[in-house]
């Protein structure tokens, strides 16, 4: 398949084809086998890449810097520039498009800021997460399944269940699985916060019509649906209080931990799913136990024992389901290093 991404712009799955996708998953694969190989890949000296991150990472940064320094390719962390303090937005991303090949941007703002950025740029903009996508992690996701599987197509026709707070993170699966050609069953509590806004809902009813209409999308509350499911996702219960603004705190993680808890991931669930060789996805980071920071802190401010029991031990994933598995979930994060080398190759073009 020929390479039609050349000099474009990755920042939301919806601007791709299904064969621009299929093209990154092959190049993917290509690219970790002959890394294994031990193959010399600096296809791209001479080539620079600069990389802003708004929000902490470990899995997105880590993967675009051992990209870059697999391809040959100058990375530049920019970590105390003028940007939007004494400089404006366009002026940098002009001063970039002067030094580099491709620009990389984790934002906190909304996603038409990365189009912005875009429209100012000369060259490929890489989105390194936004709330309406985070499309390096999808293109991840769907090679770990595949490897899985059995490779290249053989996502056709599985079910992928996505558990838990449902408001964002489902519209980021749904592209996927109607370019892969698989079900997605958003499974999660009745709560409005937790629910994808109408307009996700209709762009990935409009998808899976153009590319998949043998396949589902299911949106319920009821957990008897899992049957037969073939993946598991969840993701962190994060909220953000409107009223108080609060996104970091205990209120902000456990908030609504009475209705999601009958959703997390765990072992009992199984009781539902009835598949023995259900695969089992996580993004990372992840809350399955508290030996951190941010468990510490919530387990100091836990208000009873059972709030603590359930801290401990795991919120959206328990961590004994996690560790089982846990070869799933880190080769998960492994792909992301592939299919992040697949987009700065075919952007930057080969
Ligand atoms: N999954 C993911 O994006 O991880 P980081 O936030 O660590 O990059």
């Amino acid at each position: 398949m020929r390479n039609t991404l050349r000099g474009q712009d990755f920042i939301n799955l919806r601007d791709l084809t299904p064969e621009q996708f299929r093209y990154l998953l092959d190049l993917a694969h290509t690219l970790k086998a002959e890394k294994r190989a031990g193959v010399d890949q600096r296809r791209f000296t001479g080539k620079n890449v600069i990389a802003q991150f708004e929000w902490g990472s470990t899995r997105t940064r880590c993967a675009f810097e051992t990209s870059c320094h697999d391809l040959g390719i100058g990375f530049t962390y920019l970590s105390n520039s003028h940007v939007g303090i004494q400089e404006t937005v366009k002026d940098t991303i002009r001063v970039f498009s002067e030094m580099y090949d491709a620009i990389v941007w984790r934002s906190q703002g909304p996603e038409k800021f990365m189009y912005e950025i875009a429209d100012y740029a000369d060259i490929p903009v890489i989105n390194a997460l936004t709330t309406e996508d985070h499309p390096t992690q999808m293109l991840a996701d769907a090679m770990t399944l595949e490897e899985l599987w059995g490779g290249a197509g053989s996502c056709k026709g599985k079910k992928m269940a996505y558990l838990g707070a449902a408001a964002i993170e489902p519209l980021w699966y749904g592209r996927m699985c109607a370019y892969l050609g698989m079900d997605l069953y958003v499974i999660g509590p009745d709560l409005y916060d937790h629910k994808m806004l109408p307009e996700y809902i209709e762009e990935l009813e409009g998808l899976f019509a153009k590319y998949s209409p043998q396949n589902k999308l299911v949106i319920s509350d009821d957990p008897n649906l899992l049957e037969g499911m073939d993946v598991l996702t969840t993701e962190e219960w994060e909220y953000t209080n409107s009223s108080t603004g609060d996104d970091h705190g205990y209120d902000c993680w456990m908030h609504y931990a009475k209705e999601l808890t009958p959703y997390r991931l765990t072992s009992d669930l199984m009781k539902y799913v009835k598949n023995p060789d259900v695969v089992v996805l996580h993004m990372l980071p992840s809350l399955h136990n508290a030996d951190h920071k941010l468990g510490q802190q919530l387990l100091e401010e836990a208000p009873d024992q059972a709030s603590r029991d359930l801290i401990a031990s795991g919120l959206e994933i328990s961590d004994e389901f996690f560790e089982k598995h846990a070869s799933e979930i880190f080769r998960e994060a492994g792909t992301r290093q592939h299919t992040i080398k697949a987009v700065l190759a075919a952007t930057i073009g080969c």
